[in-house]
């Protein structure tokens, strides 16, 4: 597409953050989608929190770290990123000379929201002698300010990385927080940030449907809170979930994570039996509902007109980039 075609079409993403253009109902989205790859060399990387159909057409699906290292390497022109704005802005800030296009601008990230870059700086003043530690669900402001970033895969490896006696400040999830400074030892200043799907669940309703279930593992991700991660036989990241249901020996787990990754543990174990862990009240509290604004159709559109697509200022980019690339290096070494 030209450079005007694609500035007409930037300027057609409504205030809600995406192309909104009606489609002929009839278009087989699969296909055109698959058709737009090839046309444009485009790879689509997909988290596990998306909508099945979105997880079917993806080149690659994976948790934040597997996502981060597949947009630094690949040789596509364009990244589809069929996830949040972070994940999408990290693959822009790995790999400046590709278009990073995302289905919707505003599938944002209520943790990320938690940490606003003008507070957390004052915060991290006040603490001149911690380094700063910070979860990959956060804005490429707070990047900046970090020395090292970590995801849940490897946030464990990147703490014992640093001397027992180190100050470190955490941000901005308490709950993975509090999570690594029970197994690692350490006690790290925490920010007070949570993600409001993993905050939701009920330790007294999971209790129940453990008794009703005697035989189902609990399986949950440490963005959940320490109560729900006492009960829990297995804490992972959404790859680290997903391999565990793959390799361990139960018939039945109850999922304490967005519901998204049900879908990628069905297809891989289709005769195991996955409940998700309830939430508080009977909403549909455990889907994230910025990973479920993504949709086949933004996707086609975000692919054909080239927009919305991430921009960033270059110094901005490159603070960001040097925490990234020693969380890659560390986990590299560590053979993650
Ligand atoms: P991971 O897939 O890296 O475990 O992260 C989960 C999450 O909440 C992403 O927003
Ligand atoms: Fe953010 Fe939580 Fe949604 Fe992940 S699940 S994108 S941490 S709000």
């Amino acid at each position: 597409m030209n450079p005007t075609a694609i500035d007409a079409a930037r300027k057609q993403v409504n205030e809600k953050g995406f192309l909104d253009i009606e489609l002929d109902p009839t278009l087989d989205l699969f296909a055109e989608i698959e058709k737009l790859k090839k046309e444009k060399n485009a790879i689509l990387l997909a988290h596990y929190y998306q909508e099945p159909d979105i997880q079917d057409v993806a080149d690659y699906i994976g948790d934040s770290l597997g996502l981060a290292q597949q947009a630094e390497k690949t040789q596509a022109d364009m990244i589809v990123f069929a996830g949040v704005h972070f994940m999408a802005e990290t693959a822009k800030i790995l790999n400046p000379s590709k278009k990073v296009v995302i289905p919707d601008l505003k599938a944002g990230c209520s943790l990320s929201d938690s940490c606003p870059p003008a507070l957390f700086k004052k915060f991290k003043d006040q603490h001149p002698d911690h380094v700063v530690v910070s979860y990959i669900n956060c804005s490429a402001g707070i990047k900046a300010l970090s020395d090292v970033i970590v995801t849940s895969s490897n946030a464990r490896v990147i703490v014992e990385s640093f001397p027992k006696d180190q100050k470190i400040i955490f941000a901005p999830d308490k709950n993975l927080g509090a999570y690594i400074n029970k197994v690692t030892g350490r006690d790290m200043l925490l920010w007070n940030g949570a993600c409001m799907v993993h905050e939701i669940f009920s330790l007294e309703k999971i209790t129940k449907l453990k008794t009703r279930h005697p035989n189902a593992k609990v399986i949950a991700h440490p963005e959940c809170e320490e109560p729900i991660l006492r009960l829990a036989d297995y804490i992972g990241s959404t790859t680290g979930l997903l391999k565990y249901t793959q390799t361990d020996s139960s018939q039945e787990y109850i999922v304490a994570t967005e519901t998204g990754i049900l879908h990628q543990m069905i297809k891989a174990s289709p005769t195991k039996t996955f409940i998700p862990a309830p939430p508080e009240n009977n909403c549909a509290c455990n889907d994230c509902p910025h990973m479920k604004r993504n949709t086949l159709e933004k996707i086609y559109l975000c692919m054909k007109y080239e927009t919305p697509d991430i921009i960033m200022d270059e110094e901005l980019r490159l603070a960001a980039r040097k925490p990234i690339e020693r969380m890659l290096e560390i986990s590299k070494q560590a053979g993650l």
